[in-house]
């Protein structure tokens, strides 16, 4: 089948292995993969010229371009359009009864110190602790335009999980420690570890892929009040952290998971 893999330029450049090595990889297996651009929101694209799509632009309506033609979208649009957006995500966690942190909408600011961080960042590159009112007052600044969410910064920072769920199946977990940042990303220096997720975490893991359908995204967790708390869902997620840590045949197993997909033929958005 003809495949097309969407990226942003930037995370193209910073993906150009994992992007070859996933076509070659597919050549394999009888797909042929090419690479689109997807920087500009407004193009649309020629999902004519592909059967299926793998979206890591972060951009929901490219893949929903795919789905209203019958076609197959990995992930699928519902999934990448809550996971770029920490408010949706949060919606979706409290519909499900997921324990998370308490968020909130600027206007209804929870008390010092909190966290603020833009509704569609990724990273931790905007996502700021929040001490004072003056402090406040700068992190607005920073965020300039960007819609953003407030928490209550929770009582083990530092400390995240990031469970990786191929399918129904979560193959790998990590637990990242900064020892000099509240916020735990591996791009800002994080300290990486396996780890074996625990059952409250397996258990919200299940409950949020029966309702998303994904076909491989992060879950992460962070720690407050004595338990695992969802924190958000990550669908672009690399595998970067895991080949630094495991020899897991990454690639092998995305494409036995788009090969699934692609035989049941089920489009869902
Ligand atoms: N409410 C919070 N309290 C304490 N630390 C937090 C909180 N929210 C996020 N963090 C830390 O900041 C990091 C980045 O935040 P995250 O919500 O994952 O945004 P991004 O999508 O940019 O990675 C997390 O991995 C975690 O270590
Ligand atoms: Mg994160």
């Amino acid at each position: 089948m003809r495949g097309m893999i969407l990226y942003d330029l930037k995370d193209a450049d910073k993906n150009s292995w994992f992007i070859r090595r996933l076509q070659e990889e597919g050549a394999r297996h009888g797909h042929l993969l090419s690479l689109y651009i997807a920087e500009n929101k407004q193009e649309e694209i020629n999902h004519s010229a592909a059967d299926f799509c793998i979206n890591r632009s972060r951009h929901a309506a490219f893949s929903t371009l795919f789905e209203n033609a019958g076609k197959s979208s990995i992930n699928n649009s519902r999934t990448i359009r809550i996971a770029n957006d920490k408010w949706q995500s949060f919606q979706l966690f409290q519909g499900l009864s997921l324990p998370c942190m308490p968020t909130f909408l600027p206007g209804n600011e929870p008390a010092f110190p909190f966290v603020a961080k833009s509704r569609s960042g990724h990273g931790g590159s905007e996502v700021f602790l929040v001490k004072d009112a003056q402090s406040y007052a700068d992190v607005k600044k920073r965020l300039k335009d960007c819609p953003y969410i407030l928490q209550p910064l929770c009582d083990e920072p530092g400390v995240d999980v990031r469970a990786y769920v191929m399918g129904e199946n979560v193959f790998a977990a990590v637990k990242r420690t900064c020892k000099t940042d509240f916020r735990s990303n591996y791009s800002l220096g994080g300290q990486v570890e396996l780890f074996a997720v625990t059952p409250d975490q397996l258990s919200a893991i299940r409950i949020l892929q029966k309702e998303l359908n994904s076909d491989y995204i992060g879950v992460d967790f962070i720690r407050h009040k004595g338990q695992w708390v969802v924190n958000e869902i990550e669908d672009a997620a690399g595998a970067r952290m895991l080949y630094s840590l495991t020899d897991i045949d990454f690639i092998h197993l995305y494409w036995q998971q788009i090969e699934k997909r692609l035989k049941e033929g089920k489009v869902c958005g």
